[in-house]
């Protein structure tokens, strides 16, 4: 069996073409503010990759570039003016922040109407309770786009996911457990791992280990999405042994045109709904 392919880039390019017509048609212009803390190459290209996707669609955009040795104190009060300022609809402080920097504290203090990321407890808490108002986190609202985009039920099927990080595994756990998939969510204290992936009807790789997940780890036919982007001589690959697993899986996700895309699509989404919630709230 060769896996069906996934196509992340053209589904994203979809989304944002929707979007682009939609912000048209009423004459919008909704407004991100991107906040980078230092000078990591891979956050610098996401960032400039959101705001250009941002501006293309007719949506302002600005990348608030601090130095790597901002304090804390310094971060939360530009932070705070973001949230003040009426034009900014969208917030996102880009993560990882410098080691000397609490993200917690930070991604607190994002007001939850703006908090585009989605990763603030009032929205998080949203999500684990099942409520649509939950503004959801980019990546994992990307990847469940692309699986009911591809299956015809989620209901029932075994989910296990590698990675408990507050970005992509536990948000997803919620979003696939909401959709009445059995959800097993693994991470690097998980015990057999390969005798527990091979269970899996939808298999998530968001681990940050390059190439780890190996044809024999998965099950015939499974669905594989693979949200790793590591570099290997310079050569971009992701938590998936790709070359290899797609021989067994029925469909998977490619790195790069996969998952990537698609987490900038819906941030982008997100801000278009924080707007429309906040001029609803001005009327
Ligand atoms: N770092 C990796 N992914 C993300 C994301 O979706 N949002 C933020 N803020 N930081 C990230």
């Amino acid at each position: 069996m060769t896996a069906k392919i996934i196509d992340g880039k053209a589904a994203a390019a979809e989304l944002r073409q929707k979007l682009a017509e939609r912000i048209a048609a009423r004459g919008d212009k909704p407004y991100l503010a991107v906040v980078l803390v230092g000078d990591d190459p891979a956050s610098l290209i996401y960032d400039r990759n959101k705001q250009k996707a941002a501006l293309s669609m007719g949506m302002g955009c600005d990348i608030y570039h601090l130095p790597e040795q901002t304090t804390q104190a310094e971060l939360l009060e530009l932070v705070g003016k973001l949230n003040e300022d009426e034009k900014v609809n969208g917030l996102m402080v880009q993560m990882p922040l410098p080691a000397h920097i609490d993200p917690s504290a930070v991604i607190e203090s994002i007001r939850p109407e703006k908090d585009v990321d989605g990763f603030g407890p009032y929205n998080a808490g949203l999500l684990h309770e099942n409520d649509p108002r939950a503004m959801v986190a980019a990546t994992p609202k990307g990847i469940l786009y692309l699986l009911q985009k591809e299956l015809p039920s989620l209901a029932g099927k075994h989910a296990v996911i590698i990675g408990r990080s507050k970005i992509v595994g536990r948000p997803l756990s919620s979003l696939l457990l909401n959709c009445d998939c059995t959800v097993t969510v693994a991470h690097s204290k998980t015990q057999n791992l390969p005798e527990l992936t091979r269970q899996a009807d939808i298999l998530v790789a968001a681990c940050g280990r390059p190439r780890m997940v190996k044809k024999d780890w998965v099950k015939e036919g499974a669905t594989v999405i693979d949200v790793g982007i590591n570099r290997i001589d310079g050569k971009l690959c992701g938590d998936v042994d790709f070359d290899e697993v797609k021989e067994r899986a029925g469909l998977i996700t490619p790195v790069p045109g996969g998952v990537g895309p698609m987490t900038v699509a819906m941030l982008l989404d997100n801000t278009y709904s924080a707007y429309l919630k906040q001029i609803d709230k001005l009327k």
